[in-house]
């Protein structure tokens, strides 16, 4: 009689805790329990506990609006194609890093468990674009296309591929200083430069028409993204420092400097597309003061992961309207009340 190969090891010790380990763990990946990251197991939770989806929104005033010749200016339309040009594919592009990069190198069960849920978020994410996108009449192509076709969004997309491309190369194994550090990079391109840095220009972009009544729907939206998203900076946070903690040969005064370089090129990148987005300036909002906004925010995630600030360290929130959306220490003090209202059917306030 043949036998199949034994894929599990029969009668292998029991998973301690202590054998968990962020990545080139040698202990069983398929048991969740017993639980070593519990700050992984929170954002599942939290997670699951925002679950939202785009078309339970009202799109009907941000239609009317849109279709009214003089209701929003030219420069207002300019943004929020380019905004929605940006996200439209990004969100894709940070779902495909996760399931093709990210999960795969990530070692421990309660992390995936986390994966598994923030994969789903980004599908309902790229679902809202295509939800705005069908409801507004927006032309699918230039939308979608945006990630090549408009120069300051190629910019963007094309630094943070380079990161995972690396990573996707089916023959790559983290395990020696190299590879483990090319996977470090790739989470702090996604992770910190993409969703916590490229993100907050264009939510600040979009909560602010919303604050003045304009496209409301679409705003409402975001404000969900947001929300998920604050939670996936802080998973990306968490998970990039549990890994130096583990590895502190990674975590060179060399590797770190490079670090702060990749930050200071996303800040770059970010601040010519805010020109491009905003090149004259609109309610409240400029490319400059979204320069001022993104430098701030880099020294903010140049902190959360104990590095030199790198424009001189706290200075003033441009948008201080926003930050008691978007400063966040703990993704639960955002929106505690109106996640609330969510789950009873209600809507955001503003
Ligand atoms: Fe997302
Ligand atoms: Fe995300």
């Amino acid at each position: 009689m043949t036998t199949t190969p034994d894929l599990i090891e029969r009668g292998a010790g029991r998973v301690a805790v202590s054998d968990k380990r962020m990545i080139n763990a040698r202990a069983d990946v398929n048991q969740l329990l017993p639980m070593k990251y519990r700050w992984a197991w929170e954002k599942y939770l939290s997670g699951c506990a925002n679950h939202w989806m785009p078309s339970e929104v009202s799109m009907q005033a941000d239609i009317s609006l849109w279709r009214s010749a003089d209701g929003l200016t030219p420069d207002e339309r300019h943004m929020i194609k380019r905004n929605l040009g940006f996200f439209a594919t990004s969100e894709s592009l940070v779902a495909n890093n996760i399931v093709l990069a990210v999960y795969r190198h990530l070692t421990n069960p309660e992390c995936r468990q986390y994966l598994l849920r923030q994969a789903f978020e980004e599908a309902v994410h790229t679902h809202t674009f295509q939800y705005i996108c069908e409801s507004l009449g927006l032309d699918e192509g230039e939308l979608f296309n945006a990630y090549r076709e408009v120069p300051s969004i190629t910019d963007k997309a094309a630094w943070a591929l380079e990161r995972t491309r690396t990573l996707e190369d089916p023959d790559f194994r983290t395990g020696t200083t190299e590879a483990d550090q090319a996977f470090l990079r790739d989470l702090v391109a996604f992770y910190i430069v993409f969703e916590g840095m490229w993100f907050y220009t264009g939510f600040a972009q979009i909560l602010s028409l919303g604050r003045r009544g304009k496209m409301v729907g679409i705003a409402e939206q975001y404000q969900y993204i947001l929300r998920d998203e604050s939670i996936h900076l802080n998973f990306g946070v968490d998970v990039i420092n549990q890994i130096a903690a583990e590895n502190p040969h990674l975590w060179t005064s060399e590797f770190t400097a490079e670090i702060r370089t990749m930050l200071g090129e996303g800040c770059e990148l970010e601040i010519a597309y805010g020109r491009d987005t905003l090149p004259r300036g609109m309610l409240g909002l400029s490319a400059d003061s979204c320069e001022q906004y993104m430098r701030f925010i880099a020294d903010r995630r140049c902190a959360q992961l104990g590095l030199a600030p790198l424009y001189g360290g706290p200075t003033e929130n441009p948008f201080g309207w926003m930050s008691e959306s978007m400063d966040l220490t703990k993704e639960k003090n955002f929106f505690e009340t109106r996640v609330t209202e969510y789950q009873t059917g209600g809507t955001l306030t503003w």
